[in-house]
């Protein structure tokens, strides 16, 4: 039988303790897990998308079955390019189910032979966002138990200076 793969796309921006548990997870559902990073020259981001990949790469240094690449375009294209079977979302609370559900929809709409698999995220991630991470870490709040330590010591050598 083919691999089976998944696509686990986002902005990453930094990758959170969250995120890094569904990539986890995914991995034991499917045979190969992509993790695509949006390229969106329109949306500030805190760090480059060279230093957002590098900080999932550093996150799993010994899993041949992922891989990280730049996702510019629509991902339901990224999706059949690839032969992906699903798309993998994480739900942290009902906030994020409308929005999601939406996407869903669309890229079920473009690429019919794509389902989007949603797993809820850690309960004890469910109140984390990376914007809400940077912002935190901004004003001098303690993150270290919310990201990867390579994340946490880049936010606050990237914010360092900024208050
Ligand atoms: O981590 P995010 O920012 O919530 O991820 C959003 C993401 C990357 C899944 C979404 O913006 C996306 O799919 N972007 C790629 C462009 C695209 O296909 N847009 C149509 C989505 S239905």
């Amino acid at each position: 039988m083919s691999e089976r793969i998944a696509l686990c796309p986002g902005s990453f921006d930094p990758v959170t303790n969250g995120h890094v548990g569904i990539i986890r997870r995914s991995l034991r559902l499917f045979d190969r897990v992509v993790v695509a990073v949006t390229v969106n020259p329109s949306k500030k981001s805190l760090f480059t998308l060279e230093e957002r990949m590098q900080f999932i790469k550093e996150s799993f240094p010994n899993e041949p079955r992922l891989s990280v690449q730049s996702l510019e375009g629509l991902l339901a294209i990224e999706a059949s390019k690839l032969g992906a079977v699903a798309l993998v979302r994480g739900l942290r609370a009902s906030r994020d189910f409308e929005y999601e559900l939406q996407m869903a929809h669309m890229n079920r709409h473009l690429t019919s032979q794509l389902e989007t698999v949603f797993l809820a995220t850690e309960a004890s991630g469910s109140y984390v966002s990376s914007s809400l991470v940077c912002e935190v870490a901004r004003l001098g709040g303690d993150i270290s138990a919310l990201v990867p330590a390579h994340v946490a010591k880049a936010l606050t050598a990237r914010l360092s200076g900024d208050h």
